[in-house]
């Protein structure tokens, strides 16, 4: 596990569009696992902003977003179809075909979600899953109490998701109190997983998931047990790490190492 401390969440939108960049460049049809939320905001202004300005190709990348929300049309300004149209996908040139989200409409979702992770499958895997986390410890929709092996399926929310999200919604029965989402199982077959967190009020989750024990309580301490994930952070998030120091040298000894061409 890595864990780089960034001045502030620009710095850190930087370092993740400069990986998504980079390994674009090795493999034109990378797989990207996709987040949503205020947290990848930033690098999907970068990727737009690459494309136009630079010219970097996305016609070949396949898309697998993290979760829906069950109930809402992709119309809804509130469904996460709607938001990534908003924030990256009208600003690249991602075939429609190649973007996908878990099923979250009509009958027999079991049997989709079933599917679904076939077509990841399929797709060759997750090259590289973004990730933000809820303050309750959440990675995509997969609540406190989640399997740690869970698969892409239907969830209930939490009182503190529906809280923490309610702002978006001027009529609180619109509010969907279902979703579905890839499973932790499913975000750790992805090959490299990058997440982001900014801001004091993920500084509980951070330390629970970065420094705890591994807890299906805390969903964001699975990623303890993946081989290649990154925690993105900002002094604010990182304030409770208690490993805080060590995280900070590592990240400089690291970049001595890379400048020395020793690794
Ligand atoms: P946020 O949400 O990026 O809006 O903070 C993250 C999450 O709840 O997973």
């Amino acid at each position: 596990m890595q864990v780089v401390v960034c001045k502030d969440p620009e710095e850190g939108a930087r370092i993740v569009t400069e990986k998504i960049l980079s390994a674009l460049e090795d493999r034109p049809e990378l797989v990207l696992g996709l987040a949503t939320g205020s947290t990848p905001i930033g690098v999907y202004q970068h990727l737009i902003e690459a494309h136009k300005n630079d010219g970097v190709d996305f016609s070949a990348v396949r898309t697998f977003n993290l979760d829906e929300y069950c109930g809402l049309s992709g119309d809804h300004p509130q469904s996460y179809r709607a938001f990534m149209r908003e924030h990256l996908f009208t600003g690249l040139n991602i075939p429609a075909e190649n973007i996908h989200f878990p099923p979250s409409e009509g009958p027999e979702l079991g049997e989709k979600c079933r599917q679904h992770e076939e077509e990841i499958l399929q797709a060759g895997g997750i090259d590289i899953q973004l990730l933000g986390i809820g303050s309750n410890g959440h990675i995509g929709f997969n609540e406190p109490t989640s399997s740690l092996a869970s698969r892409t399926r239907i969830k209930t929310l939490t009182e503190k998701t529906l809280r923490d999200n309610s702002r978006f919604y001027e009529d609180p029965s619109e509010q969907p109190q279902v979703a579905s989402t890839l499973g932790i199982g499913t975000i750790l077959d992805a090959k490299c997983i990058l997440l982001q967190a900014y801001g004091e009020k993920k500084a509980e989750a951070v330390k629970a998931s970065v420094e705890g024990p591994i807890s299906s309580f805390w969903p964001g301490s699975a990623l303890q047990m993946h081989a290649d994930v990154t925690f993105i952070l900002d002094e604010a998030s990182a304030a409770r790490l208690e490993m805080i120091d060590y995280f900070r040298k590592s990240r400089a000894e690291g970049l001595r190492l890379q400048e020395d061409n020793t690794i």
